[in-house]
């Protein structure tokens, strides 16, 4: 399957400019799947859960799903993007599978980061896998990353390629993603966003870019620099991720010993 990221920076509370800039982006692109920042037609930095509520909307339905759906038309294939999701009195930091017959799947953010344990509520409906082509597809969101449970869980659950929509602030996730390729041979898609904002006094938040592809062996595919607004798309091979064993001997998942494992 071909899939990749698009990296861009949003401007904070402008769905429509940013909805247009991700058409712009992927104008002549073609892929099954293509992964979005977090969070990326509202931006990051709601100053509190009031205003945060003023742009979350009910999923599925709403112009975010259609913008998104839009996209998955001109490329062809699947769109996995960052959304806040306001569901009853709760909000939740998402991410969607879109594709070019609409919505299909969503995914509430687990691990929340920093001041979003202030205005969003921590998902609750755990890791999910969903096909997309010859493809088993799990989502994680930014801060998810850190807890390496996550993407042990989806690759146990059956992950071939993680899609990782992220508006990344500390110096460490790019490093990380091929320890966590390797380990579980897989495909991780980082997309992440680039800019600052500075909406909340002493807050200062930068986005780090950098967004990247990691392959099953750890090797980085496709990188993006730190401020460009881009799409990278990589041919992935499927095959190279159902393979788990390292060595004749030694098998990713079967060698794993829980017994000895503390993990609660
Ligand atoms: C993050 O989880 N947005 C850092």
């Amino acid at each position: 399957m071909n899939a990749g990221f698009l990296q861009f920076k949003p401007t904070f509370g402008d769905k429509k400019a940013n909805a247009e800039k991700l058409s712009a982006l992927v104008s002549s692109v073609k892929a099954d799947l293509l992964v979005l920042p977090e969070l990326c037609l509202t931006g990051y930095q709601f100053r509190d859960r009031k205003e945060l509520a003023e742009y979350a909307k009910p999923i599925p339905g709403g112009e975010s799903i259609d913008a998104f759906t839009g996209l998955a038309k001109t490329i062809g294939g699947s769109i996995i993007a960052g959304i806040a999701e306001l569901d009853g009195d709760k909000i939740y930091n998402s991410a969607v599978l879109v594709s070019p017959e609409g919505y299909r799947a969503k995914y509430r953010k687990i691990h929340l980061f920093d001041r979003e344990k202030e205005i969003f509520t921590p998902g609750n409906d755990g890791f999910e896998i969903h096909r997309v082509g010859d493809a088993n597809i799990g989502m994680m969101i930014c801060f998810d990353w850190i807890f390496p449970e996550s993407t042990r869980t989806l690759a146990l659950m059956g992950a071939d390629v993680i899609a990782h929509s992220a508006n990344l602030v500390l110096p460490y996730c790019q490093k990380a993603m091929p320890g966590r390729a390797i380990e579980n041979r897989i495909y991780i898609i980082t997309s992440n966003r680039t800019g600052d904002e500075n909406r909340v006094e002493g807050e200062s938040l930068h986005f780090t870019g950098l967004s990247q592809i990691t392959g099953p062996g750890g090797d980085i595919l496709a990188q993006a620099d730190e401020t460009e607004e881009t799409v990278k798309i990589v041919e992935l091979d499927i095959e190279k991720t159902r393979d788990k064993q390292v060595t004749k001997r030694n098998h990713l998942f079967t060698d794993r010993r829980p017994e000895f494992y503390k993990l609660d």
